[in-house]
């Protein structure tokens, strides 16, 4: 029955219907925000690559997840910045290292708060490649052991969940075995199961301090056109023992996003990583567009595809735009 009967905007008269019809609603309760650690004490300073970012020492990132459960925000995602790097990323086992002492602080304090951390070498090494070198690839059987070195680390530190993002094969079953060994069977594995290699990850590497110092990420992070590749991805992460799988970039990557909704019952995460983030932010900046209106969009959109998780940098942000409404 077409128009005259039917007619379309009777559904978008007002702000009131509108909500009440409303497909997809964005809750803060499904956001994770990404924090970058460093050492040291009292340390707040702005990361100039992600405006409204900022390098937190274990104390300060205490007071960051406090603000972030008053807003709404139930979990967080680790990065660590290191006082040392070296070839074989030794740094990511100090259980004294910036992301194990944050744990422990936020735990002490904070005990609800739902903790991830990032697990991967490429902050930790001096070349910036996110595993052990072999030539000039990335040895994948000899990363697997480190890898499940540094879940275990981040684990008994009290991490409820470990987020693999190094894209070796076989990691989230190496890392599940190595956690069971130890009797931490109740730790998560948040995989990065659809990581393509992006040029959205940009301002992060300047974050994290994490950028290859040569060649790039390609012989291990996905091919961007491949999306029935990105399935096979999934379900290997999923027989491998995955709690939740994960798919990166969100927007560039929202028909990937859907088939894994269609595809899998896991529970499903989708980063808006920092290059979707600085591109809003730095078109907001230059008056090209509302900052507030294109970021609630964006992560709407996020959510329509299928991610039940969105981690991103507006969280604090767009949960305090949510209250607002
Ligand atoms: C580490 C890692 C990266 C991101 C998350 N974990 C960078 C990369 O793979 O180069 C990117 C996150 C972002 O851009 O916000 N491997």
């Amino acid at each position: 029955m077409g128009y005259p009967i039917t007619r379309m905007r009777r559904l978008r008269r007002t702000a009131e219907i509108r909500t009440l019809i409303r497909e997809t609603r964005l809750d803060p309760s499904s956001f994770m925000k990404p924090l970058f650690v460093v050492s040291g004490e009292g340390v707040r300073r702005p990361i100039p690559s992600l405006d409204g970012q900022f390098h937190l020492s274990p104390d300060e990132a205490v007071r960051e997840v406090r603000r972030l459960r008053e807003l709404g925000v139930p979990s967080v995602l680790l990065f660590g910045l290191p006082e040392t790097k070296d070839p074989v990323g030794t740094s990511a086992l100090d259980p004294d290292g910036p992301v194990p002492l944050a744990v422990r602080r936020i735990k002490e304090t904070v005990p609800e708060m739902v903790v991830a951390t990032d697990i991967c070498l490429c902050e930790y090494t001096d070349h910036g490649h996110c595993g052990i070198l072999r030539g000039e690839g990335v040895d994948n059987d000899r990363t697997l052991d480190v890898l499940s070195s540094m879940a275990i680390v981040h684990a008994e530190s009290g991490a409820d969940m470990v987020g693999p993002s190094d894209m070796m094969d076989g990691r989230v079953g190496a890392i599940r075995r190595a956690l069971d060994e130890r009797g931490l069977t109740d730790t998560l594995i948040l995989a990065y199961s659809a990581k393509f290699a992006s040029a959205f990850y940009g301002p992060f590497r300047e974050a994290a301090g994490s950028a290859p110092a040569f060649g790039d990420r390609r012989s291990y992070q996905m091919d961007p056109p491949n999306g029935r590749e990105a399935m096979r991805e999934v379900a290997l992460d999923v027989d491998e023992g995955a709690d939740i799988v994960m798919v990166k970039p969100a927007m560039p990557y929202l028909d990937v996003l859907r088939e894994v909704r269609a595809q899998f019952d896991l529970p499903l995460a989708a980063y808006q990583v920092s290059g979707e983030y600085a591109m809003i932010a730095a078109a907001a900046q230059a008056g090209l567009l509302d900052r507030r209106a294109a970021a609630l969009e964006s992560l709407t959109a996020i959510r329509r595809a299928g991610a039940d998780i969105l981690i991103t940098y507006f969280a604090d942000e767009a949960a305090s735009w949510l209250r607002a409404l």
